[in-house]
């Protein structure tokens, strides 16, 4: 089958978070399967942009409303990636340093209408097109109710949600803006009085999936606003659970790890790793090591953070980094318990791949206090490089994550974000860290937990077998 994956993030074209690692991944695995699997990904004036050449195979225009705009569509002209990828290239709209940024309802609108254009003139149709997200939830609509695209209305489409919080919204004022339909059916765009990309992608789509099963009978209670169209729309919904790529995620050949191990190796190699973190970040390599990586937003439980560093480090019997970026205020307070809990606590505000790899490998533990996880791909990295994850138990974190207090458990679950329960983890935490044989034998456990995309990418295969 031929699958045309449409998506805002790819890695390693662009990423800001777990979406860009899905859609890097998981047409691989695809390929690798026997399927043939691409991705539309938009033009964006990036460090990977900068980094490779591009010649174009089609330019022409598009119409946003009566306002041409011109575009291309580039290729690689060499290429290291497992998959195809043609590059939307809208100049005067997709061509930023930021994936997302203002006016993304024109930016992202002209990626769809530009992937679809080029689909157009196309001359094999692709078997299936699989949307992620909001960003391309108004090609389910299109699909169904544009003129223009009248020829892919036999076309299956699958619309991904990997996050339900992000809908897109904007005024029926900007209703001109989507190339031309059966205006009759102008509610399809409609949720509470706006367009709603993400509400029109669950409507319209032929197949709704989430990123792991428990997420998705979550929506169905709340998804901010949104769960009664899919408690309505259950039949075509279902969640798969992403995977992660074992290649790029390797401790035994990640050439940004300080030092490479194996399950047999484990011990040695983490501490090596541990060893460069406690010594770049001023932490005491003898306590415990406490990790967070991952967005400063109110969804990963991040605010909570100050109140709860300040109990964990009143006895500094532990070590935490953070790593990450988000809302100035809390990059502020963050910063701000630097001076207090010296030597035991330190932060990088910013995006690091290469040290979040390091992190993975070095840290002891992981700390994801979300309050909404639609999956998480944090938590199946620590398992992989043998550092214990500390969650709340919910969505994909709690499809992926034990505590030790059940049989064949591995990790350290809270069951909500109660500021004193995710305080007792962490006591419970280092308690376990206190235990090196048990410490040590469920670190070996979790490194040979199978994570991979092979079992979620046949889940795929067989639904789009389904859908043809
Ligand atoms: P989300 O997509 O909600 O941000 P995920 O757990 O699905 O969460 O994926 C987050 C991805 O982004 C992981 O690959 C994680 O390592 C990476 N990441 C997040 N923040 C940073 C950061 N500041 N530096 C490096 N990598 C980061
Ligand atoms: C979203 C979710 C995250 C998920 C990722 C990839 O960003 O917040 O939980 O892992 O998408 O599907």
């Amino acid at each position: 089958m031929k699958i045309v994956h449409i998506s805002a993030e790819c890695y390693p074209i662009a990423k800001v978070g777990g979406l860009a690692d899905v859609v890097g991944a998981l047409p691989k695995y695809l390929n690798n399967s026997g399927e043939y699997a691409q991705v539309f990904i938009p033009f964006y004036d990036n460090t990977f942009t900068k980094a490779n050449t591009f010649s174009a195979i089609y330019s022409s225009e598009i119409l946003l409303g009566e306002t041409p705009y011109k575009f291309n569509i580039l290729v690689l002209e060499e290429s290291t990636l497992d998959f195809d990828v043609f590059f939307v290239d809208v100049p005067d709209l997709l061509f930023k340093e930021q994936v997302y940024s203002f006016e993304d309802t024109e930016r992202f609108l002209a990626f769809q209408i530009a992937s679809l254009d080029w689909l157009l003139t196309w001359h094999t149709n692709p078997d299936i097109i699989h949307c992620h997200d909001h960003h391309t939830g108004l090609i389910p609509f299109m699909l169904q109710e544009s003129f223009k695209y009248e020829v892919f209305r036999k076309i299956p489409n699958i619309l991904t949600i990997h996050n339900a919080q992000y809908q897109g919204w904007f005024s029926h004022d900007k209703v001109g803006l989507i190339p031309p339909f059966n205006f009759d059916n102008v509610g399809l765009l409609d949720w509470g009085g706006q367009i709603n990309p993400l509400a029109a992608g669950i409507k319209c789509a032929w197949r709704v999936t989430t990123v792991s099963p428990t997420y998705m009978e979550e929506l169905k209670e709340n998804a901010n606003g949104l769960q009664s169209l899919l408690a309505t729309e259950g039949e075509k919904c279902l969640g798969i659970l992403n995977g992660i790529d074992t290649d790029v995620w390797d401790p035994e050949t990640d050439s940004f790890l300080v030092e490479n191990y194996t399950i047999k190796t484990v011990n040695k190699g983490a501490k090596a790793n541990k060893k460069y973190l406690c010594e770049a970040f001023n932490l005491d390599e003898t306590k415990p090591l406490f990790a967070f990586i991952g967005r400063l937003v109110h969804q990963k439980g991040t605010d909570l953070f100050p109140e709860i560093f300040k109990n964990a480090l009143k006895n500094k019997d532990l070590n935490i980094l953070l790593l990450g970026s988000g809302d100035p205020d809390l990059e502020d307070s963050l910063n701000a318990l630097k001076s207090e809990f010296k030597g035991n606590y330190n932060t990088y505000i910013g995006y690091d791949e290469k040290l979040s790899h390091i992190i993975y490998a070095g840290a002891d533990f992981l700390l994801m206090p979300s309050r909404v996880e639609p999956c998480g791909l944090n938590q199946m990295y620590s398992l992989r490089y043998g550092t214990i994850p500390i969650v709340t138990k919910i969505g994909g974190l709690k499809d992926t994550v034990i505590d030790i207090k059940e049989p064949n458990g591995f990790g350290i679950c809270h069951n909500s974000t109660d500021i004193q329960e995710i305080n007792k983890a962490i006591i419970r935490a280092v308690e376990l860290y206190l235990k090196p044989n048990k410490y040590k034998r469920i670190r070996t456990q979790i490194m040979k937990i199978d994570h991979s995309w092979h079992a979620s990418a046949k889940q795929y295969i067989n639904l789009y077998k389904t859908l043809n």
